[in-house]
């Protein structure tokens, strides 16, 4: 589904009048190949930006007001100032993405005018395409259009994921906002999450594809404790590094420890952060396996390690659903498709399959009807998308 800008545009003179400069920015969702809850133990990741896309239509105001809405929740606008402190919303409210985007856009000195602001999307929220970094970036994009301000897209990066920690309070990693302000058409980023470096690999269409079959549900798994499964996990991995600091002291984060030292720890650690400690080890070292593989165009090693990477997660990080795992193990089976795996953060969401462009038809076909017909009764939204650019100003 492409997004119509003059469509855009009567929609937003229609919410917030006619008349001045109206910009419009694009922020793409994500897809990541392999590398999966690596970002935030310092290891590598290597996603791509993905053809679903929001659209962001802004003006600026002179009252330092923000008046924010989106076609993911029709009928609301969220209304806050930037001349004060910005306000949160209450706990779970869509706007406090924008809203934190504002205050850390704020507190890194950017010179900040207020906005009438319309987002619409081809990306479907909350669906594990990264929705909610591409609404930061294109939210801060617009910020610093209207302020005639450039900034360099990592530092753009840093502040929206610190207003996702500091707002809606999600401890995400730095992959999803790195690829959405970085991203290079045609190819997926091999980035490494500690030293921050960015080494695109190109991914040639007439050899590859990429399709994501969504499996259009979400198990929120926030337990009594108001805890996130993946505030958790973070917390596990952490716990891994306490440990492994006694045996080595100079360990900073689960990047440092070795196969070897994470395969010696098994029985003497507790066996459940055991096990997260050897998927973030693995899926590591897998990750920079990949790149390597995918530059020498050894595709069918590419899909082994993507097949390594989901029963990891599944049965070590836990963070996989029978729902991932049926897709997943659907696609396959279908002939031409190198490998598939579960893909961002888990517990729902989508798949990604690596496979030949001859394939992508069947391949569709054969997710589609099978899901539809499985006891899960649902239909899934199954796509191929090629490897697009980063986000930006359009007009
Ligand atoms: C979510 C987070 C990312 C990353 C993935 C798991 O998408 O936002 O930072 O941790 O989960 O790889």
């Amino acid at each position: 589904m492409q997004i119509d800008n003059n469509l855009l545009r009567q929609q937003f003179a229609q919410a917030f009048g006619p008349g001045g400069r109206v910009r419009i920015i694009r922020a793409p969702g994500r897809v990541n190949l392999i590398g999966e809850h690596t970002d935030y133990n310092d290891g590598f990741v290597f996603p791509m930006a993905i053809e679903p896309e929001v659209r962001l239509a802004c003006r600026a105001r002179e009252d330092g007001k923000v008046r924010f809405s989106s076609t993911l929740f029709a009928g609301e606008v969220a209304e806050f100032s930037v001349d004060g402190d910005v306000a949160r919303a209450a706990h779970g409210h869509w706007s406090n993405y924008p809203r934190g985007v504002a205050a850390m856009l704020k507190a890194a000195g950017i010179p900040m005018m207020g906005m009438d602001a319309l987002l619409t999307n081809s990306l479907p929220g909350g669906g594990g395409l990264s929705s909610s970094a591409a609404i930061e970036v294109a939210t801060a994009q617009g910020f610093l259009a209207l302020a005639g301000y450039n900034m360099e897209p990592m530092r753009l990066a840093l502040i929206c994921q610190k207003a996702e920690h500091e707002y809606p309070k999600v401890p995400c990693g730095i992959m999803d906002q790195m690829i959405v302000t970085t991203a290079k058409i045609g190819h997926a980023m091999l980035f490494d999450c500690r030293a921050f470096m960015r080494k695109p690999i190109p991914m040639p269409p007439e050899e590859l594809q990429v399709v994501i079959a969504n499996t259009m549900v979400k198990h929120d798994l926030t337990g009594a404790d108001g805890k996130t499964e993946y505030a958790k996990r973070r917390e596990q991995c952490g716990m891994g590094v306490t440990y492994f600091k006694t045996i080595k002291p100079g360990i900073k984060s689960l990047r440092d420890v070795t196969p070897e030292l994470v395969n010696g720890a098994q029985g003497k650690l507790d066996d459940v952060v055991f096990r997260r400690c050897r998927h973030v080890v693995g899926e590591t070292q897998r990750c920079q396996d990949a790149a390597a593989a995918l530059v020498a165009k050894d595709y069918n090693k590419v899909g082994e390690l993507m097949k390594q990477s989901h029963e990891s997660l599944r049965a070590d990080f836990e963070v996989s659903c029978e729902e991932l795992d049926f897709l997943s193990s659907e696609a396959n089976k279908v002939a031409g498709v190198y490998g598939a795996r579960m893909t961002g953060g888990g517990f729902g969401g989508c798949i990604v399959a690596l496979c030949q462009p001859s394939a992508v038809a069947a391949l569709i076909a054969h997710l589609q009807t099978t899901y539809k017909n499985s006891k899960y009764g649902i239909d899934p939204v199954v796509f191929a998308t090629s490897a697009t650019s980063g986000a930006g100003v359009m007009e």
